[in-house]
C-alpha cells in the first residue's frame, strides 16, 4: 500500500495566507498541518509517499519535509503544474504509484481517528473477497471512501448507501441529500481508480473530480466500500475550522515546559513551553502552545491559542488563536478567534492623529472591535 498525500490546491479560502505560503504548513499546535497526515500514514505501515505540489508552494512544502526519513517514511514529490482537481494528481501520480493499492489523502485534512483501522478493513475485504473459503464469493472492493456524519450535508459530497453498504452515489452539495454521510478526505483506491481518472470529463468547475472517478467505478460495476469515522475530521482549508481544530489538538498535547517562567507569571493547565520560550509576569492558561524562542510579557496567553517560535507578546491579551512564527504583538487587549500569518507585527502607536493604520495584503480580513 502506497500513500498519496495532496499538497498542491490554490487554497484561495485561506488568503493571504496563501498568497505567500502553503496552507499545508499552516501549524495546528506548532506542527504543520501536512505533518499530521504524513505520520498517520506512517503509523498505518505506509512508508513510500507521494506528495502533490503546486509550482508557487512546493519549494517549501519539500524544505519541511525533507526526505521523509525523520516521519520514517520514503516521499516522491510529484509537481502539478496547475490545480485541475483531486482525480488530476491521480492522473500525474500514476509513475510513482503504479499498479499498487493507495490512500489518497487531502493535505488539509485533519481526523482524529489513525489510519491503521480503515487500510486493515480494505486489505481484509479484499482477501475475504478472494477467499475460496467463503461460502458467499463476492467481488473485491475497487475503492473505500470514508464518510463522516453531519448535521448539514448541503455543502459537503454526499453518499447514497445501498442495502448491503455499498457506495450507490456520490453526489457533490446536494439540495436534498440523500443521507447525512459527508465524503471525507481520505480515500482508498486499487488501480482501477487510474483507469477512471483517464475515462471522465472536467467538471463545469474545469476539474476532474475524484467524485466523478468513484461514481465512474459504481457505474461501471465495480464495488465501493464505505467506513464511518468516529472522530472529528476538520477540512482545515478556512479560518473558523482551522482554529476548531487547533482547539481539539490543544486538548490533547502532553504539557511540558521547556523554556523559562518567571515568579510573577502563572501557568494553569494544559501548557507546552517549548525550548528558550520566555515567560515574563503573564499569565498562560491552557491549553495552550507557546514557540521556541517566543517572549511573553506582562500578557496574557487564554485558551487554545497556538504562539510560534520567536514570536513576541507584550502588553498584550490572545486566546482561541493561532498566531504563525516571528510575528509581534505589542500593546492589544484583546485577540480572539485569529489567524495571524508569519512576521506579522501588531502594536498600539502613539502617533498622531490617534487612528488606525493598516498594511494588509490582498484578500486580508480584518473585524475591529
Ligand atoms: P481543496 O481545499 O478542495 O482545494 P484548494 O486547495 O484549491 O482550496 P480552495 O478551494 O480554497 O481554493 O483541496 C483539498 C486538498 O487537495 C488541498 O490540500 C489541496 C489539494 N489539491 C491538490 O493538490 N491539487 C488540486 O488540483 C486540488 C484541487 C487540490
Amino acid at each position: 500500500m502506497k500513500g498519496l498525500i495532496l499538497s498542491g490546491g490554490a487554497g484561495t479560502r485561506l488568503r493571504p495566507i496563501t498568497h505567500t505560503s502553503a496552507k499545508q504548513l499552516v501549524p495546528i499546535a506548532n506542527k504543520p498541518i501536512l505533518f499530521y497526515g504524513i505520520e498517520d500514514m506512517a503509523s498505518a505501515g505506509i512508508s513510500e509517499i507521494g506528495i502533490i505540489i503546486a509550482p508557487n508552494t512546493g519549494d517549501e512544502i519539500r524544505e519541511a519535509v525533507g526526505d521523509g526519513s525523520r516521519f520514517g517514511v520514503e516521499v516522491t514529490w510529484i509537481l502539478q503544474d496547475e490545480p485541475l482537481g483531486l482525480a488530476h494528481t491521480v492522473l500525474i501520480a500514476r509513475d510513482f504509484l503504479g499498479d499498487d493499492d493507495f490512500v489518497m489523502y487531502l493535505g488539509d485534512n485533519m481526523l482524529e481517528q489513525g489510519l491503521t483501522e480503515f487500510v486493515a478493513e480494505f486489505d481484509k475485504d479484499r482477501v475475504e473477497s478472494q477467499s475460496p473459503k467463503l461460502g458467499e464469493a463476492r467481488q473485491p472492493p475497487a475503492a473505500q471512501i470514508l464518510l463522516a456524519r453531519v448535521e448539514d450535508p448541503r455543502s459537503f459530497g454526499v453518499a447514497e448507501i445501498g442495502p448491503h453498504g455499498e457506495v450507490v452515489q456520490l453526489v457533490e452539495k446536494p439540495d436534498n441529500p440523500p443521507s447525512d454521510l459527508a465524503l471525507v478526505g481520505v480515500y482508498l483506491f486499487d488501480r482501477t481508480i487510474n483507469d477512471a481518472v483517464a475515462a471522465i470529463d472536467p467538471s463545469p468547475r474545469g476539474e476532474l473530480e475524484i467524485t466523478d472517478a468513484i461514481q465512474w467505478l459504481v457505474d461501471n460495476g465495480h464495488r465501493v466500500r464505505h467506513e464511518v469515522l468516529s472522530g472529528w475530521w476538520i477540512d482545515t482549508g478556512k479560518k473558523d475550522p482551522l482554529l476548531d481544530c487547533n482547539r481539539l489538538v490543544l486538548e490533547t498535547v502532553e504539557p511540558r515546559m521547556a523554556g523559562s517562567v518567571d515568579a510573577e507569571s502563572r501557568i494553569e493547565g494544559r501548557v507546552i513551553i517549548e525550548e528558550g520560550a520566555e515567560v515574563v509576569r503573564s499569565l498562560v492558561r491552557g491549553p495552550a502552545v507557546i514557540g521556541a524562542g517566543t517572549r511573553v510579557v506582562d500578557s496574557y496567553v487564554g485558551p487554545y491559542s497556538s504562539v510560534g517560535d520567536n514570536c513576541e507578546l507584550v502588553e498584550s491579551e490572545i486566546d482561541h488563536s493561532v498566531v504563525m512564527q516571528e510575528s509581534t504583538i505589542h500593546g492589544i487587549p484583546r485577540i480572539v478567534e485569529s489567524l495571524i500569518g508569519r512576521s506579522v507585527h501588531i502594536r498600539r502607536s502613539d502617533l498622531k492623529p490617534r487612528a488606525t493604520r493598516l498594511m494588509l495584503g490582498d484578500h486580508s480580513n480584518v473585524d475591529l472591535e
